[in-house]
Order: C-alpha cells, then sequence, then structure tokens
C-alpha cells in the first residue's frame, strides 16, 4: 500500500510516500526556520505564508523522488491536529483537493501519536508492550503500546513541554531560535571543573496523584533566577549552565519512563519526537534501562526522523488509520492527545 503523508502542523512543510507503513520511498522537509530566525520565535502568520508557498514544490518534488505520479498512491494522509490553525489547513486543504480530483481516500492523522511511528520506519520489530515517549516542542506524552494499532495514554506535561524548556533556555542564554540543540552543544563544551561549580535545578517529579505526569513551569522559573545570578556569565559559565539545564531535564524524562516501564512491565520502550534527537537522553534511558534490566530494548529513530517530518505521519496512516470521506475531514487544531484505543 503507497501512502501519501502531507505534515505542516508547525512551521515545516513536509511530504513523503511510504510504502506498507515501514519503507520510505521519499521524503522532503522544507523549513522557514530561517525566517523565525529573524522574528525570534514562529510568527504563525508567517510559517502559514512559507507553507502555502512551499507545499505544491515540495509535493511535486516528493513524487518525482518516489518515481510515482498521483495515480499510483493508494491513499493521502495529513496531519490534522494538534497545532496552528493557518499551518494545518494547508496541508489538509491541499489533501482534500487531492482527494476530490483523484477519488482517492484521505486518512486523517494526530501529529503527536503519529511521532512515535518513526520508530516503525526505523526498526525492522518492536518488541510489544513497549512505554512510548513522545517529547516535543509542544508535548511531552507517555503511552502504553500494546501492539501497532492500541494505544493507551499514561500521562503528560500539565503545564510547559520538555522542548518548550530547551527552548525557552535556550533563548535565555543567548542561543537564539537554536532550542534544544544549541543547548546540546553547549553543554558538550562544559568543563567538569566549572559543572560543579553551578547550582543544582529542581527536578520536578509531582506527587503520586500525578505519578505519571510531567511539569516543567517551576524549572523553567529556576532556570531564569539562576541564571539571573549569573551575569555577564563567561563562554565556560555559559556551557556549564547549559550542561546543568539539559541533565535536570534530561534525568526528569528518564526517571519518569523508568516508572511507567516498571509499573506497566513493559518489553520495550519507544522514544520519539524532536527532543528525542537528544544524545543525552539517548544515553541516559539507555543507561537507565541497562541498570534495570539488560533484555529491554530502547528503540529510537535517526535524528531526521525524530523532528517534524511526513514519513512518521505516513507509517501512522497505515497501521492506524481510518478512511474518511474528504467532507468530513477538518483541521483541529487543539486535537486530543489523551487516546484510550
Ligand atoms: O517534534 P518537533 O520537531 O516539533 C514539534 O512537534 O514540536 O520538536 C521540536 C523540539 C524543539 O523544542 C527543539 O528544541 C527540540 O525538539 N529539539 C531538541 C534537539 N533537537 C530538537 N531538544 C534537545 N536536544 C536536541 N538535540
Ligand atoms: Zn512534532
Amino acid at each position: 500500500m503507497l501512502i501519501l503523508a502531507i505534515e505542516t502542523s508547525c512551521d515545516e512543510t513536509a511530504c513523503a510516500v511510504i510504502q506498507n507503513g515501514t519503507t520510505i520511498l521519499s521524503s522532503i522537509v522544507a523549513s522557514s526556520h530561517e525566517m523565525h530566525e529573524k522574528y525570534g520565535g514562529i510568527v504563525p502568520e508567517v510559517a502559514a505564508r512559507k507553507q502555502l508557498e512551499y507545499i505544491l514544490p515540495t509535493l511535486s518534488e516528493t513524487l518525482e523522488q518516489a518515481k510515482l505520479s498521483l495515480t499510483d498512491i493508494d491513499a493521502i494522509a495529513v496531519t490534522v491536529g494538534p497545532g496552528l490553525i493557518g499551518s494545518l489547513l494547508v496541508g489538509v486543504e491541499t489533501a482534500k483537493s487531492i482527494a476530490v480530483i483523484t477519488g482517492k481516500p484521505i486518512i486523517p492523522i494526530n501529529h503527536v501519536l503519529a511521532h512515535m511511528y518513526a520508530n516503525y520506519l526505523s526498526h525492522k520489530k518492536i518488541s510489544f508492550p513497549a512505554i512510548s515517549l513522545v517529547v516535543s516542542g509542544g508535548h511531552t506524552e507517555l503511552y502504553l503500546v500494546k501492539n501497532e494499532k492500541e494505544l493507551l495514554w499514561l500521562g503528560g506535561t500539565i503545564d510547559d513541554a520538555a522542548g518548550e524548556a530547551f527552548d525557552k533556555s535556550g533563548r535565555l542564554m543567548g542561543f537564539g531560535n537554536g532550542g534544544g540543540l544549541a543547548i546540546q552543544q553547549a553543554a558538550e563544551r562544559a568543563k567538569p571543573n566549572i559543572i560543579k561549580t553551578m547550582t543544582r535545578l529542581p527536578r520536578p517529579m509531582l506527587d503520586r496523584d500525578n505519578y505519571l505526569n510531567f511539569s516543567f513551569s517551576g524549572l523553567k522559573t529556576a532556570i531564569w533566577r539562576e541564571w539571573n545570578k549569573l551575569n555577564d556569565a563567561s563562554e565556560d559559565i555559559r556551557n556549564a549552565f547549559a550542561y546543568e539545564v539539559q541533565e535536570t531535564i534530561v534525568d526528569i524524562l528518564v526517571k519518569k519512563t523508568m516508572r511507567a516501564l516498571e509499573q506497566h512491565q513493559a518489553s520495550s520502550i519507544l522514544l520519539s519526537g524532536g527532543v528525542a534527537a537528544n544524545t543525552r537522553l539517548r544515553q541516559k534511558l539507555q543507561a537507565a534501562l541497562m541498570m534495570h534490566n539488560e533484555d529491554i530494548k530502547l528503540y529510537v529513530p535517526p535524528v531526521p526522523l525524530c523532528t517534524d517530518n511526513a514519513a512518521y505521519i505516513g507509517s501512522y496512516a497505515y497501521f492506524r488509520g481510518t478512511n474518511t470521506p474528504w467532507e468530513n475531514v477538518t483541521a483541529v487544531p487543539d486535537l486530543e492527545v489523551e487516546v484510550n484505543n
């Protein structure tokens, strides 16, 4: 089965052709990142205008790369939410136009749930049940994955997402819109003797009622307060502070994921979302697993499949999607991610 997938939920414009949910025939991502650098963050209006400009060239290049035409495609998968309304509409209306013209079915996709399917594109066999941590710029969610089709939401952030904590800290520390990657790179340059002098940031774990939920807003305040104490920080201090910020966010993510694993006696962990690109998170999660039980597998997609793209949209569509008449497909900016089926 050949699925043409379209993803425009935030500032990326992405298309892909996926075969049988696991093979990428082509995948292209166009980003308006540089434009946002100029404005100091994502401006929804600017993102949507750029996406309108990029969508058709991206679509045509994706088909060309796969050496296919629209008539060869079996269905069109498109992200309908969650995301920015103007951005979502670009993808949704494009998908609907293709459906009307070709008569092919549409498969509406939940962007957050789809993230974890990046693992189905990069690993041949997943061992179930799995705990899935989807950690991106807008979400930090834990799921129990019973098989390719069945998901149970276990918990999520009650305030900011982990990626947001990275992004806001990065801006505060003068890394512009470099986000988590800029913090990771600075942390890699940090000197051990300076790291030792840093104040330890709080690692909020919440109480038992919020056992598998996350909270990053208190940490954000602590980061702001500690950073302001280090006025006129040298590069060494900035790198060491970046190290502490990264360690704190990663520790919270690892701790909760391990809790979920123990509670549900899962046999693997699926990591996904933009923050899954973080090398320290991958390392620390792997180390925690080794300590816990060497037989439990950690699945992590390659970096280009962690950040937003359309390939995992196509994979999700194959395993969990439902063909829907184009008249019933609409963009839903606040689409629910707390699923139980
Ligand atoms: O999944 P994604 O591309 O978009 C959303 O759906 O939000 O995730 C973007 C997030 C941003 O917060 C970005 O700072 C973070 O992923 N990110 C990273 C790294 N690369 C991207 N965070 C930590 N370390 C990285 N290497
Ligand atoms: Zn995403």
